[in-house]
């Protein structure tokens, strides 16, 4: 048997063991010291009451003879298809059910996709990025093309015509950036898109945390986009899924062969999200569930002011902190990512993820993020005014 070697071209994945050692070998010097974490990716606030009612009734369903359910079908239930068909449509954007895929969070399906290229194509990916685009066509061996996001533009880059694409990566509300594209600049790279005959692999795994009333939440908000765009969207964040794992991916049929290509890879390699997941995960699109969520978000993005306003304050020159849970910041007094991040953690006791660590551009950068509780993203905050002020 020969392996794929294409794996052996990875980058070693260093920036989390990093970060906790390092956080390891501070608590040791100091067990008296508090750390604040403010690095962390993940949700921290519960699962709405409406989710976890319609997954214990879902429960209930599965413990007796007559509503027990055994395989489903693998693109997702009517109902839950139903729900985001209906959820589109309060942005104007009209879906057939077909173009509707249920999936196990964006993820899985971000790098599942790519069964449906062939390697032979040259891909475009911003940096610095969400690394599971990279690593995921590294492991194919696609050869790919970086696109320069930094302050110049905002960490929003735009299309250049000189460049060739087959397929394109954009992600709005960006992680890490919190940057986020409005509808003039997405049009541009569905035009781009068009005209390179390439497809954009849309990544709005953050969209619900656009609250800017003429910020597109979907790339299909754009005129044409349905002819070139693959949308891939979570729950993860939108409702605190990240360990329940739900989220659907949109093929539209203007992409044929490709929504029937999905289809069959979906049928063949995968076997659907469980039944309980998706009556909870149905529960999040209904009016109540919208209200519930919207609470929780509203709670992230509370602490997501904080920090911002704290950068205003400071003169700190940032990106996000508005329709996004991230923050990210330029390393104060010319210090590199990973400076900032010992300096914050040994003078201030508070953890971020060094820029760096998303690609060469993320140098002299810094992620903060609004998942933690608001108590510690006050201390935090407070903290750094005293700290950069001495
Ligand atoms: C940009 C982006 N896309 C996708 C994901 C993965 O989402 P999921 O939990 O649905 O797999 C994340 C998670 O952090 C993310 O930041």
């Amino acid at each position: 048997m020969k392996i794929n070697a294409n794996y052996s071209n990875l980058e070693k994945s260093y920036l989390f063991a990093n970060i906790n050692q390092k956080i390891a070998a501070f608590k040791a010097a100091h067990p008296e010291r508090d750390i604040i974490r403010m690095g962390i990716g993940d949700v921290t606030l519960p699962l709405c009451p409406v989710v976890v009612d319609a997954m214990h009734k879902a429960v209930d369903e599965m413990a007796a003879k007559e509503t027990f359910k055994g395989y489903g079908p693998e693109q997702g239930y009517d109902f839950l298809r139903e729900a985001v068909q209906n959820y589109y449509k309060k942005i104007n954007v009209d879906l057939e059910l077909a173009e509707i895929f249920i999936s196990d969070g964006a993820k899985s399906d971000l790098g599942n996709i790519l069964d449906l290229f062939d390697k032979d194509n040259t891909v475009l990916i911003p940096d610095p990025v969400y690394p599971v685009y990279v690593d995921t066509n590294t492991m194919d061996g696609r050869k790919i093309v970086f696109m320069e996001a930094n302050a110049e533009n905002s960490f929003l880059p735009l299309p250049d015509a000189s460049v060739d694409a087959d397929i394109i990566y954009l992600c709005s509300p960006n992680n890490p950036t919190g940057a986020v594209y409005n509808r003039e600049q997405l049009a541009q790279w569905v035009a781009y898109a068009k005209e390179k005959n390439a497809v954009i692999l849309f990544d709005c795994a953050y969209e619900s945390f656009v609250a800017t009333p003429d910020l597109p939440r979907s790339i299909f908000e754009i005129e044409g986009a349905k002819d070139c765009a693959i949308e891939f969207c979570s729950l993860s964040k939108t409702a605190g899924f990240t360990g329940v794992r739900c989220g659907y991916t949109v093929v539209p049929k203007a992409l044929e062969p490709l929504n029937s290509m999905w289809l069959r890879r979906q049928t063949t390699k995968f076997n659907g999200v469980s039944y309980i997941v998706q009556k909870g995960a149905a529960e999040v699109f209904s009016e109540e569930g919208i209200r519930q969520t919207r609470e929780n978000l509203a709670y992230y993005m509370r602490n997501a002011k904080i920090i911002a306003d704290t950068m205003k304050e400071l003169g700190i020159w940032f990106t996000g902190g508005e329709n996004s849970p991230y923050i990210w910041l330029r390393c104060p007094k010319g210090m590199g990512s990973w400076e900032f991040f010992d300096y914050l953690l040994n003078e201030a006791g508070i953890v971020g993820t060094p820029g760096a660590g998303f690609g060469k551009n993320g140098e002299g950068f810094f992620r903060l993020t609004a998942f933690g509780n608001y108590e510690n993203a006050v201390e935090a905050m407070n903290r750094l005014k005293k700290l950069l002020a001495e």
